[in-house]
């Protein structure tokens, strides 16, 4: 499914990235982690092509992905972030149907999946309210209905829990491994929070002098 085969990234003279190897087969759940500036976003920058500029080859689904339009690259991977990123002036509701009009799907199938994603990230009740309204863990939620919106095959997320408390930061992880089975996304997780790492039993990769070493598997 993702095959990252001797991918190599530099930031001028420091190089981040050495020669990184790492396979994902469909369906995998895997948590990245590695001290900060290891360059574990930037290894998620390059499999969604916010960088497409390194050396080496990585490939999804059999194809490279610096020969997949961006907009194919959106409709196969989903991305959720530490910070949210939703859109303050929009409702609930509408940061999920962001991404229906940009597919250009029919209104009423976007309406339809995006309260159902709602329900099934507890939110229902909470459409029409605007994210400042809303508390870090439902904040969270809507990003990951929003990701989920355009049914991904991959999810990517970089540090979703890094601004929640920890039991909500627990029951994050949970929600995002169940709906990982549910969808039989590929899922890689980048995260500093070990407790849970050791509690929802996985993959584990660590991060370490432009490396990537298996530290675990659940
Ligand atoms: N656009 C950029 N230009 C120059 N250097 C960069 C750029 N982006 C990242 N870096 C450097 O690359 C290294 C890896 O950054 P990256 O953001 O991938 O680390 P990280 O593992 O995600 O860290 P953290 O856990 O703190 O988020 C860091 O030393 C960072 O300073
Ligand atoms: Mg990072």
């Amino acid at each position: 499914m993702i095959h990252i085969r001797n991918v190599t990234k530099r930031y001028g003279e420091r190089t981040v990235l050495d020669g990184v190897n790492l396979h994902l087969h469909a369906g995998e759940f895997a948590f990245l982690r590695g001290r900060s500036g290891s360059g574990k976003s930037t290894l998620l920058k390059l499999l969604y092509r916010e960088i497409d500029d390194f050396t080496g080859d990585i490939a999804i689904d059999g194809q490279p992905v610096g020969s997949m339009p961006k907009y194919e690259l959106r409709r196969k991977i989903g991305v959720i972030f530490q910070s949210f990123e939703l859109l303050e002036r929009k409702t609930v509701l509408e940061n999920v149907e962001l991404a229906g009009e940009v597919l250009g799907r029919s209104e009423k199938d976007t309406r339809a999946q995006a309260l159902h994603l709602l329900k099934r990230t507890g939110l229902s009740g909470k459409e029409r309210l605007f994210p400042a309204q809303l508390s870090g863990g439902e904040q969270q939620r809507v990003a990951i209905a929003r990701a989920l919106l355009v049914r991904p095959a991959i999810l990517l997320a970089d540090e979703p829990t890094g601004n929640l408390d920890k039991e909500t930061a627990a029951e994050m992880f949970h929600l995002l491994r169940e709906l990982q089975r549910e969808y039989g996304m590929t899922m890689l997780v980048v995260t500093h929070a070990d407790r849970f790492v050791e509690a929802v039993p996985a993959r584990t990769l660590h991060m370490e002098q432009g490396k990537i070493y298996e530290i675990g598997n659940g």
